[in-house]
């Protein structure tokens, strides 16, 4: 049977990562992936540009079954340390917004750097792995190309989301067949759907954008929840990043609270505009703080329009500023795993060390990136988290 050293299963963000660690020990290292090109989910990232890191990223940043899990990792290769390499790369990059680092160009610069850093390591592409079992002088990879013995398998896989970009879910497989336990995955980073009987004022707006606040109170196993950042009305519901990031957060069943102009008093301005007259009708007011469409749809809503503020008794004042402020809106589901960023969940960190991703059940082997149920929120946590525990497998191994 072929023997290295140790063989990296997937060449995404992490299993790229962690190949690119272990340059120059003199290891063999063979990096299996079954799609045609490495690092394919990185070429999209970021609406091709790669939001590679978080210059905020703490365990806070991402959800666990076991909270502080990532922060070990996290803290052995911060932000600072990628942003070094791609300036050495050269690669070229801005801050947008909120600590979030992207290329000023293609995104594929980054699997490049990725790639080049990976030394000797033998990267091989169209290669299905099937399984891993335990050897009496090591760890067995099947793959549809043959069977390969190692001391070292990094399970770098990923998760279930966007199976055409090549998700399989063979990690879990793995996981679960090597007598580790797996919390419950989801998807994250994902658009929420409505039903039908829901859809009034969503699908006719669909396209159009504002500020908002979305927020889920505390339940069991989660503290109260909110994030401020823009939503996008779709036509099967809510989008963009507020609603991406509150998804990862959201349980079936559970309504979501949004504030549709998060930092105004709109009962106190529309009583103030009644106060000075109130000519104008609630929708032209409301237009200040909304999008005309979205004003002029909530006003017809609530029965609003064909009258001044002035006629507006106090409690329909009261009744639209809780339509605008405190939105409860029950999704149905979410866009499922075609669309989602990430997996929610994954191996069970209780049956990893921290420190250095390594199987607490079998020797020789790390479970890294999406895999693991660590998901960080929208904004370059997750290929910080990819970069990190990658990296922490290789410094064990
Ligand atoms: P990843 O999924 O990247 O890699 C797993 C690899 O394993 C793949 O190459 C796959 O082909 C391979 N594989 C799977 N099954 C196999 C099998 N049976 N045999 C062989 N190979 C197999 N994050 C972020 O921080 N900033 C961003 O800008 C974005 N943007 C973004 C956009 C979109 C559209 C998506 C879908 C996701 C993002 N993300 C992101 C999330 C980020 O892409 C994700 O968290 C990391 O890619 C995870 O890296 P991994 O290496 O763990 O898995």
């Amino acid at each position: 049977m072929e023997r290295a050293e140790v063989v990296i299963l997937g060449a995404g963000g992490a299993g790229l990562f962690c190949a690119g660690s272990l340059a120059g020990r003199g290891l063999r290292v063979v990096v299996l992936d079954h799609a045609r090109a490495p690092g394919e989910k990185i070429r999209i990232s970021g609406g091709g540009r790669c939001n590679f890191t978080n210059l905020g990223t703490s365990h806070e940043t991402f959800l666990s079954q076991v909270p502080r899990f990532c922060a070990s990792a996290l803290a052995g290769f911060r932000p600072e340390d990628f942003v070094a390499l791609v300036d050495r790369a050269g690669i070229a990059w801005h801050e947008k917004t909120q600590g979030q680092l992207f290329c000023d160009g293609r995104a594929s610069q980054i699997v490049q750097m990725l790639v080049d850093r990976m030394g000797g390591a033998e990267l091989r592409l169209g290669v299905a792995v099937t399984a891993v079992t335990r050897h009496a002088e090591g760890l067995r990879v099947d793959t549809s190309k043959g069977p390969l013995l190692a001391a070292h398998v990094v399970v770098a896989t990923g998760g279930k989301s966007i199976p055409r970009m090549g998700a399989t879910g063979i990690g879990y497989d793995i996981a679960r067949a090597t007598g580790h336990r797996l919390t419950d995955t989801r998807p994250g980073l994902v658009p929420l759907t409505f039903a039908e009987q829901d859809l009034g004022l969503s699908a006719p707006l669909s396209g159009i954008g504002i500020e908002a606040r979305a927020a889920l109170p505390k339940a069991p196993g989660r503290r109260a929840v909110a994030f401020q950042d823009r939503l996008l009305f779709t036509h099967r519901g809510l989008s963009g990043p507020v609603i991406l990031q509150i998804s990862s957060y959201w349980q079936p069943g559970e309504p979501l609270a949004l504030d549709l102009a998060p930092g105004h008093d709109i009962a106190d301005l529309l009583k103030q505009a009644r106060a000075e007259g109130g000519r104008a009708q609630a929708a032209t007011l409301l237009a200040r703080y909304l999008p005309d469409r979205l004003a002029a749809a909530i006003a017809a809503e609530l029965g609003m329009t064909g009258a001044p503020l002035a006629a507006q008794s106090d409690a329909r004042i009261k009744g639209l500023a809780r339509r605008i402020h405190d939105w409860r809106i029950r999704p149905v589901g979410t866009e499922g795993y075609r669309t989602a960023e990430v997996t929610v969940g994954g191996v069970d960190c209780r049956d990893l060390d921290a420190r250095s991703l390594r199987s607490r059940h079998v020797p020789g082997l790390y479970f890294v990136g999406e895999v693991v149920d660590v998901t960080g929120w929208l904004g370059g946590y997750n290929f910080q988290w990819a970069w990190a525990s990658g990296h922490a497998a290789a410094q064990a191994i």
